[in-house]
């Protein structure tokens, strides 16, 4: 199962979400891959791996699979561990920035559903990070995957964000991959107190929109496991947020096996 988690408006938990549902994946027993495709590499450095090495990243990928790699390299090549059991990183690269425009004009945007097919017999789940744009890697990832999540971050202008979204995806979805299925919206950074965020809640489920049940609360356990380097369900394995997310991915779980 491969997911991509996406909304273009900026900081609103596409990193967090997407690192913390794979660190809960892989501590399930089951053998993850997060894919990093923001130049920003957030998700990337969240799981404790560098890019500033000699390794290999995504950018690497990318430069192989439009055929400017001197020496091929299998997919795995590209794939680092991390300090957790069962968790992998394809990492990103500052310079997917740079790449960007050659890869669009030569048509690259389906060589990471390829290169995902390829490694379909090793990894039991695939979570896949974007850029906060509608660009060629969350483009090249809306085709590559079997679905999506839109993270939701409780404020009044990511409603009409969601909309254009839902526009932009759908039309991609018609064109490229029309077994791609919406999951649902994830609210996060929630605060129960608050009115606003039941009331734009309210205006999501209005428009008929799937929400997950389960909401991510607002805590700075989160940027402590962001200075830390460590996904909550491993820094944190009890704390009323790894416990959302545990519950979130099991969601997600239980929604893919009713599906089949
Ligand atoms: N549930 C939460 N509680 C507290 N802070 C949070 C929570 N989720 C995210 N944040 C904070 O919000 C900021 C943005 O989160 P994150 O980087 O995951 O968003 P993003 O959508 O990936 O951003 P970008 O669009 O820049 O890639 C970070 O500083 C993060 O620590
Ligand atoms: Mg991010």
């Amino acid at each position: 199962m491969k997911r991509v988690v996406f909304n273009q408006k900026g900081g609103v938990g596409k990193s967090t979400i997407s690192a913390n549902l794979a660190a809960q994946s892989a501590r399930q027993g089951f053998r993850t891959l997060l894919v990093d495709l923001d130049a920003q590499g957030n998700s990337t450095h969240y799981c404790g791996v560098d890019i500033n090495d000699d390794g290999l990243t995504v950018a690497d990928m990318f430069k192989q699979v439009a055929g400017w790699f001197a020496k091929p390299e299998p997919p795995t090549a590209f794939i680092r561990p991390t300090a957790y059991n069962g968790l992998f990183v394809l990492p990103a690269h500052p310079s997917l920035a740079d790449l960007e425009r050659e890869l669009e004009n030569r048509y690259k945007m389906f060589k990471l559903k390829e290169t995902l097919a390829e490694l379909e017999d090793q990894f039991d789940r695939v979570y896949i990070d974007t850029p906060p744009n509608f660009n060629f890697y969350s483009k090249a990832a809306l085709i590559a995957a079997d679905s999506f999540l839109v993270p939701f971050d409780c404020d009044d202008f990511s409603i009409q964000a969601i909309d254009r979204l839902l526009q932009n995806v759908l039309e991609l979805r018609a064109d490229h991959n029309p077994s791609l299925q919406f999951e649902g919206i994830v609210i996060n950074q929630f605060n129960a107190q608050a009115k606003l965020p039941v009331e734009l809640i309210g205006a999501l489920k209005a428009k008929s929109l799937p929400v997950f049940e389960q909401k991510i609360h607002s805590t700075v356990k989160v940027k402590e496991s962001h200075s830390k380097r460590t996904p909550l369900p491993f820094l944190a394995p009890s704390h009323k947020v790894s416990l959302q997310f545990a519950k979130l991915w099991e969601e997600l779980e239980k929604a893919e096996t009713t599906s089949k």
